[in-house]
């Protein structure tokens, strides 16, 4: 694919339009931690023309071996430092865990690497700010892995919210349930704290950082504008085994006009799965399922006379205070909805990510809004986390934010 075939598939490629051909480019491509995830983008980086994947870096032998089935002819190293001094590289990917990122990617950038971080993108709020400067200060590519930025349900999705398709969006409720203890076996047990990273503080915010990042960004790209304050709260009320981030989780972001949106995230119930249910007076949107609902679906307006019947029996039941009109109860409407793309989702946005962090990569290009939209997910997952951990509602600190117009963060 062209820059320019693949600038239409995103609205945030729009940089990508004006490059004529990059069709005989190529890039070289250095890989630090291709574990689960790593490996998951690897395939599709071994899979694209326009780059080679030349050197892998990860502490773990078996994960080597196992990239190495994916990408036989990469050089592999133990210290990710050692891949960096390859002059020959020209981006890199990290997909380590959460602790180790900020110091891999300032790193890289200082090597003057360009550089796809898994997200969240940092541990703290001040790495963050510090790693997006340094993308700024040298001028390479930054992407995050925000796949649903690439989505194409989730694209066209936000432009029929964006259109007012739905009216005013007044709430999101994003969630994301599991029934599972997101534990990984271990061969042996020093292993132990490598392996299960996640469940601890040292190297993991947990929910937050490994499934909220994801979730406040599709908020905040409904809405056009970043929360003004959060509030929490979060406990360790099932998984208790010895894990030391919380599986249950509740939060609110507020926005300066008052509209809300809430996170929840629960890991001992799986029925409602995970969804960024986006809540406007004509209709919802649920870009997860892919699929989009109008509040006036149901049946025709009952006969004239039944109608009557309701209204006086409303009017019975209204004036009577402890029972109120409640004979109807507002139960979710049994509304099939339609496809946001005319049909089931089939994938997620993460192939055409790689892919446009290769196009970046051989441009040179960054293209706008995409390292500032995974600068403000991490912030957002990272500023939520504190304020459960505090017990308090936490305003936006305004250091943190950055000069990004479509939010009109800037002096807000
Ligand atoms: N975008 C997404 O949808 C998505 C999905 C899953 C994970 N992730 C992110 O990807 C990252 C990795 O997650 P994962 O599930 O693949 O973890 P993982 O544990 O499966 O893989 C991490 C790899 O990094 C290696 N590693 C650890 N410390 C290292 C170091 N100092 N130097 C070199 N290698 C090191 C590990 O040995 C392992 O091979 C995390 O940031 C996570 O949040 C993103």
């Amino acid at each position: 694919m062209g820059g320019g075939a693949l600038a239409a598939t995103s609205p945030w490629l729009s940089t990508f339009a004006s490059v004529e051909d990059t069709a005989h480019e190529r890039c070289r491509i250095g890989f630090i931690g291709p574990g689960s995830r790593g490996r998951f983008l690897l395939g599709f980086l071994a899979e694209n023309p326009k780059c080679e994947v030349v050197a892998l870096a990860d502490i773990y032998q078996p994960s080597l071996d196992e990239a190495l089935k994916i990408t036989p002819s990469a050089k592999t190293y133990k210290d990710y430092r050692q891949l960096l001094e390859d002059k020959s590289i020209d981006g890199v990917v990290i997909a380590t865990p959460l602790n180790t990122h900020y110091q891999m990617a300032m790193d890289a950038f200082d090597a003057g690497k360009h550089v796809y971080c898994e997200k969240a993108l940092a541990y703290t709020m001040e790495e963050t700010l510090s790693m997006y400067r340094r993308h700024r200060e040298t001028g390479r590519v930054f992407f995050t892995g925000q796949q649903r930025l690439f989505d194409p349900r989730y694209i066209k999705a936000m432009e029929l919210v964006h259109q007012g398709l739905f009216g005013d969006i007044n709430a999101i409720h994003a969630f994301w349930n599991r029934n599972a203890d997101w534990r990984r076996d271990v061969p042996s047990p020093e292993l132990e704290r490598l392996i299960n990273w996640r469940l601890y503080k040292e190297s993991s915010k947990g929910l937050m950082t490994e499934l909220a990042c994801h979730q406040l960004q599709v908020g905040t790209w409904a809405l056009g504008k970043l929360p003004t304050r959060v509030m929490g709260s979060g406990a360790i009320t099932h998984w208790k085994d010895g894990r030391e981030v919380y599986d249950n989780i509740h939060c609110i972001y507020e926005f300066d006009d008052g509209r809300q949106m809430t996170y929840a995230s629960v890991i001992s119930n799986k029925f409602y799965g995970l969804e960024e249910q986006i809540l406007g007076n004509l209709g919802t949107v649920e870009p997860e399922r892919g699929k989009y609902y109008f509040e006036n679906y149901g049946p025709a307006p009952a006969p004239a006379f039944v109608q009557m019947l309701m209204e006086w029996e409303d009017k019975i039941w209204g004036a009577n205070t402890f029972a109120g009109s409640s004979w109807d109860p507002e139960v979710a409407r049994n509304n099939p909805g339609e496809f946001i793309l005319g049909k089931a989702p089939e994938v997620d946005g993460t192939s055409l990510l790689v892919e446009a962090f290769v196009e970046a990569v051989c441009t040179g290009k960054q293209p706008p809004r995409i390292a500032e939209e995974g600068y403000y997910a991490t912030q957002l997952c990272l500023i939520g986390h504190e304020a459960i951990v505090q017990g308090q509602p936490l305003a936006f600190p305004e250091e943190m934010k950055i000069d990004y117009a479509p939010y009109g963060t800037k002096g807000s």
